[in-house]
């Protein structure tokens, strides 16, 4: 559970002032985004009312804000850019973020961009027909069991936003991961780098061959989790790695680059 902690700061400012309020905050924010202890901030204005503002700021905790950015230079120079509006200031509390929270549809999941269940299943077919026939990775996958390529395909599919499906808890976390497949002892051991980096190749090889998108937003998106799944595999299958705690699959979506809109 996160110790981030959400400010709220209602404004009244009377209509003829909103201008230079909202140039005063223009120029305060600055001292926010310099704020280590800042997560994001906005300020937002009533849409059916125009003289009341909300200032929203994520701290990192509230702790954080109270006694390291309210103590700072920072804070000295935020105040001196809005002391004329602190007057009209109706509330000004912490809030702590409940489990009440997510996302909406608006932006697909790489799951179902991708093409869904199909996809992926079609994705591990071809990935593990290469690896068979690889001269690095052949040894590796040398007892494969016949469901798993069926199994990385649903990991993949859970991991990008689709429904969750291990099949041990029909459901509940999926404690496969790369390194420690069922979340116990490693299953692969002292992965080479040079072994890891032909895994990367070859499922994008097989991404082509199976047709996902070959869009830039999806592919940089895909290729991230691939190299941040296969570099965690290389750590845990090491000689002094610790098994790694059981967790849920990890969540993986859009990058950074804008992605796209159906
Ligand atoms: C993002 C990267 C990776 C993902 C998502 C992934 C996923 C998985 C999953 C879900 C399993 C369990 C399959 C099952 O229980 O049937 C597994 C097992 C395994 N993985 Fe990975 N893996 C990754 C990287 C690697 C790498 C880099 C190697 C070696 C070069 C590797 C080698 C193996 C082996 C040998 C097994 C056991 C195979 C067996 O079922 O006998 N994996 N992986």
């Amino acid at each position: 559970m996160t110790a981030h902690s959400v400010e709220y700061i209602r404004y009244r400012i009377p209509e003829q002032q909103s201008a230079e309020f909202l140039a005063a905050y223009t120029r305060a924010a600055a001292q926010l985004a310099a704020a280590p202890q800042c997560v994001d901030y906005e300020l937002a204005r009533c849409e059916e009312d125009f003289e009341h503002f909300i200032l929203r700021i994520t701290w990192t905790s509230t702790e954080d804000h109270l006694e390291g950015f309210r103590k700072s230079e920072l804070f000295a120079g935020f105040l001196a850019e809005i002391r004329p509006y602190t007057g009209t200031i109706e509330e000004m509390r912490h809030y702590k973020p409940t489990t009440v929270r997510g996302t909406g549809a608006s932006v697909a999941t790489l799951y179902a961009w991708a093409g869904g269940t199909e996809a992926f299943a079609r994705l591990a077919e071809v990935f593990y027909d290469k690896v068979l026939k690889d001269d690095l990775l052949a040894p590796v996958f040398a007892a494969l069991a016949p469901e798993h390529a069926e199994h990385v395909a649903l990991w993949f599919g859970e991991v990008f936003g689709g429904p969750s499906v291990c099949p041990e808890t029909q459901g509940g976390p999926a404690t496969w991961s790369p390194s420690s497949p069922r979340g116990g002892a490693p299953m692969v051991r002292n992965i080479t780098e040079a072994q890891r980096r032909r895994w990367v190749n070859l499922i994008q090889d097989a991404a082509d061959e199976a047709g996902l998108p070959t869009d830039a937003e999806f592919r940089s998106a895909f290729l991230a989790y691939v190299e941040w799944g296969t570099r965690l595999a290389v750590h845990f299958s090491g000689p002094d790695a610790k098994p790694p705690a059981e967790q849920p699959a990890p969540r993986w979506t859009w990058g950074a680059a804008p992605p796209h809109r159906p």
